[in-house]
C-alpha cells in the first residue's frame, strides 16, 4: 500500500461533495440479503469496507456489482450462511451481517470477532438479543453458531447499552420473525433510521427509529428496493476539521446538517462561523482557532465518537487548553502519539485527554492506528509545516472515498505513492 504524504499550511477553499454514510451503507448491504430478488444502493461509496462487504455477500450466493458509487445485488440465489474466518477478520463490522443471514437462513455461523484497534469489540448485547428471538448459540474453537429452529419469533429486549450494531441486527432479524418485537434504550444513531427506511420500503414494518423504543412487526418476506445512502456526518466532520486548521472557507455539499448538530456546535465555539443551506453547509475558519474546555463523546444525538480524532487533531493547534472525555470505546487514543510526533502535546489518563494547543506543528513520519486515528493524521499534517508521511493508509481507506484528490480539489499538496 503506498504512503500518503501532506505538505501542510496550504488553505482549503472551495467545495466538495460529501460521500454517503460508511456506517450506514454497511448494515444497509447486510440487509439486502433478506430481499428475494434485486437491490439497488445508491451514493454508495467505494471503501475497503464496501469491498469486504461485497465479498461477504458474494460467499453467501449473492451476485453483486460496483458501478459509478451504485452497487447491485441479487440475493435470489443465497445458498451460505457462514462469513469465513478471513472476511471476519478484515472487518470487525461484519457481525452485521449476522442478523440479515439468521433471519433468511434461520442459521449463521460466525468467527467470533476479535478486538480491533479501538479495544475489545464484545457482541454479547448482540448474542443475548438474538438468543431472546429464539436462537440457539453454541460457541465452538472460537466459532459461533447460531440456529433459530424453524425461525425466529419477536419479543420485548431492553438493551443495556444502546448499541448500534445490536439495535441493527435485532432489526435485521426481527424484520422477518414472526410476531412483534420491541426494542427499549435502542440506539438513536441517524444511519439506523437509514436501514429502517430501506427495509420499510422492502416491505418491512419498522417504527420509532430514531427514538430509543423500536417496534418492529415481522413480516413474511421482504423484496430488493432502490435506496439511496444518507450522507457520511463523520466525513463531513473530518473535512471541517480540514478547513478548521488551515483558515479555510470550505462549502460541504450533499449534508444532512441536522445529522451533526452537536459536531457544529463545537466548531463554532473554536470561533469557526457555520452556515447549514438546505443540502449543504458551508464553514469559515478563523485565523486561530480557540480551545474547546470540554468536550465529552456521547451515544448521538451528542458529540459522536467517530468525530473525535479529527476534533483532537484541531485541538492541538487551538489557543488554550482542552479535555476530552471518550465515554464509548475503552481504547480510542492510540493515535495521540502519532499526533505528538508532530508537535501536538496530548496527554492521555483512561478516558480522558488533555489537550494543550501548541502554536505550530511540525512535519514527521507517522502511521495510522485505526481508521479515525488515520484521519486526526491528515487533518494534523494539513497544519504542520513541512511535508508529512503517513504510511498504513489503508486503514483510512476503509472509510473514506478519494481523500487525497479531494484534498487536492481543495488546494491541499496531498500525494500518495
Ligand atoms: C458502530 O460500531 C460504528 N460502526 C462505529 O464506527 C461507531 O463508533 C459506533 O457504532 C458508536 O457510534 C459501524 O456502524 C460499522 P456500538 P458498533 O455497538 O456497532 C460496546 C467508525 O470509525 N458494546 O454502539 O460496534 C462496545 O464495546 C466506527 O466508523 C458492548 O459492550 O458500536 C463499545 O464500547 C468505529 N457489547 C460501545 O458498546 C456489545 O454487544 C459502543 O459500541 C456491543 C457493543
Amino acid at each position: 500500500m503506498p504512503k500518503l504524504y501532506i505538505e501542510g499550511k496550504h488553505q482549503l477553499n472551495g467545495e466538495i461533495e460529501v460521500q454517503g454514510a460508511k456506517n450506514s451503507v454497511l448494515p444497509l448491504l447486510a440487509a439486502t440479503f433478506l430481499c428475494s430478488g434485486i437491490s439497488v444502493i445508491k451514493n454508495c461509496p467505494w471503501l475497503l469496507d464496501v469491498e469486504s462487504s461485497l465479498k461477504i455477500l458474494t460467499h453467501l450466493g449473492c451476485e453483486c456489482k460496483f458501478e459509478d458509487n451504485t452497487v447491485t445485488v441479487n440475493a435470489t440465489n443465497a445458498k451460505n450462511c457462514d462469513i469465513p474466518e478471513e472476511l471476519m477478520r478484515e472487518m470487525r463490522s461484519s457481525v452485521m451481517f449476522l442478523g440479515a443471514i439468521l433471519g433468511r437462513m434461520k442459521r449463521a455461523v460466525i468467527s467470533s470477532p476479535g478486538g480491533c484497534e479501538l479495544g475489545p469489540r464484545p457482541i454479547d448485547l448482540h448474542i443475548s438479543a438474538l438468543k431472546k428471538l429464539g436462537a440457539n448459540v453454541k460457541e465452538d474453537h472460537g466459532f459461533l453458531e447460531f440456529d433459530s429452529g424453524d425461525g425466529l419469533k419477536g419479543c420485548e429486549i431492553t438493551l443495556g447499552f444502546p448499541s448500534v450494531g445490536a439495535t441493527e441486527n435485532i432489526i435485521l432479524s426481527a424484520a422477518t420473525a414472526s410476531g412483534t418485537t420491541v426494542i427499549r434504550n435502542a440506539a438513536r444513531e441517524p444511519e439506523i433510521s437509514d436501514l429502517a427506511d430501506f427495509l420499510n420500503s422492502a416491505g418491512a414494518r419498522i417504527y420509532g427509529c430514531g427514538s430509543d423504543t423500536v417496534i418492529i412487526h415481522g413480516v413474511k418476506a421482504l423484496n430488493g428496493v432502490t435506496h439511496t445512502v444518507i450522507p457520511d456526518r463523520i466525513a463531513a466532520a473530518t473535512y471541517m476539521a480540514a478547513a478548521a486548521v488551515t483558515e479555510g472557507e470550505l462549502t460541504l455539499k450533499n449534508v444532512m446538517p441536522s445529522h451533526f448538530v452537536s459536531i457544529s456546535s463545537v466548531f463554532e465555539n473554536m470561533g469557526c462561523k457555520i452556515e447549514p443551506i438546505g443540502k449543504s453547509l458551508k464553514i469559515w475558519a478563523p485565523k486561530k482557532l480557540k480551545r474547546v474546555p470540554t468536550v465529552r463523546t456521547l451515544v448521538y444525538p451528542g458529540f459522536p465518537t467517530d468525530a473525535g480524532p479529527v476534533l483532537m487533531a484541531a485541538l492541538s493547534v487551538a489557543k488554550g487548553t482542552s479535555v476530552f472525555v471518550e465515554n464509548i470505546f475503552e481504547n480510542r487514543y492510540r493515535y495521540t502519539d502519532e499526533l505528538n510526533r508532530l508537535g501536538a502535546k496530548i496527554k492521555t489518563e483512561a478516558k480522558v485527554a488533555v489537550i494543550e494547543g501548541v502554536d505550530n506543528l511540525s512535519a514527521a513520519k507517522c502511521h495510522c492506528t485505526d481508521l479515525r486515528g488515520g484521519a486526526a493524521l491528515v487533518v494534523a499534517a494539513l497544519a504542520a509545516s513541512g511535508t508529512t508521511e503517513i504510511d498504513k493508509i489503508e486503514h483510512i481507506k476503509r472509510g473514506y472515498e478519494n481523500i487525497s484528490e479531494n484534498l487536492r480539489r481543495l488546494g491541499a499538496v496531498a500525494y500518495e505513492e
